[in-house]
């Protein structure tokens, strides 16, 4: 495992960014998937939405949360009071990772383990110096592990500003639960793991000023 370090061209803009991504050979994940999915949203968005990795739709697609996850996130993001075209979004890491029983039969989400995360880093660090963003949302402990202090925890740090040091200078982070956590939790409790990612979400838009 290289790391995507050497695919990533230096001094590129936010397209010659996307452009060179197919082309990365720094891990492993790029063989079994489709494509790569880089980035969606506002280049200029002052809020990033960080997510793990894209999923069996966003695959196909070539585009970050198209499927499920994506629409719940999409509706949490509007009742936070973000204007979601205000918004850059993207994955902690940019090739879909899934087990497979024999071709052709269902592919199952498999989360990216650090490795992959750290060979992945190096796109989302460029996307970001380039975008940069004020605040930066980590969806899920996969994009905490990328971006947040190794003693992040969710369930612990979830919905807290942490301010961090980046080659842009000082930016809020915030780590908060997955969208796709939200659809797995028991439907008794759905509304209320909702509720908690509508109100982190409006606690990082809030730090906007
Ligand atoms: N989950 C993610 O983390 N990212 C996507 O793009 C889709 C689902
Ligand atoms: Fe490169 Fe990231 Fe894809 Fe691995 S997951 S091949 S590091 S773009």
């Amino acid at each position: 495992r290289p790391g995507a370090a050497g695919f990533v061209p230096e001094g590129a803009d936010l397209e010659q960014l996307r452009q060179a991504a197919p082309a990365c050979r720094g891990c492993e994940l790029w063989e079994p998937a489709t494509q790569v999915v880089f980035s969606a949203g506002a280049p200029d968005g002052r809020l990033a939405l960080v997510g793990e990795q894209p999923g069996d739709q966003e695959d196909r697609r070539g585009v970050p949360f198209v499927g499920p996850a994506g629409r719940l996130l999409q509706k949490a993001v509007a009742e936070a009071g973000i204007d979601v075209a205000t918004t850059y979004v993207t994955n902690a890491v940019k090739h879909f990772r899934f087990t497979q029983k024999d071709p052709g039969s269902r592919r199952i989400h498999a989360s990216p383990d650090v490795g992959h995360v750290n060979a992945c880093r190096p796109w989302l660090a460029a996307e970001l110096a380039v975008v940069n963003p004020d605040v930066i949302v980590c969806l899920g402990a996969t994009a905490a592990k990328a971006l947040l202090p190794k003693d992040f925890r969710v369930t612990k740090h979830r919905g807290q500003l942490i301010v961090q040091t980046t080659s842009r200078g000082e930016k809020t982070f915030m780590g908060t639960i997955h969208p796709s956590a939200v659809l797995r939790v028991p439907e008794a409790d759905r509304d209320a793991a909702y509720a908690g990612l509508v109100a982190d979400l409006r606690t990082a838009a809030a730090a906007l000023g």
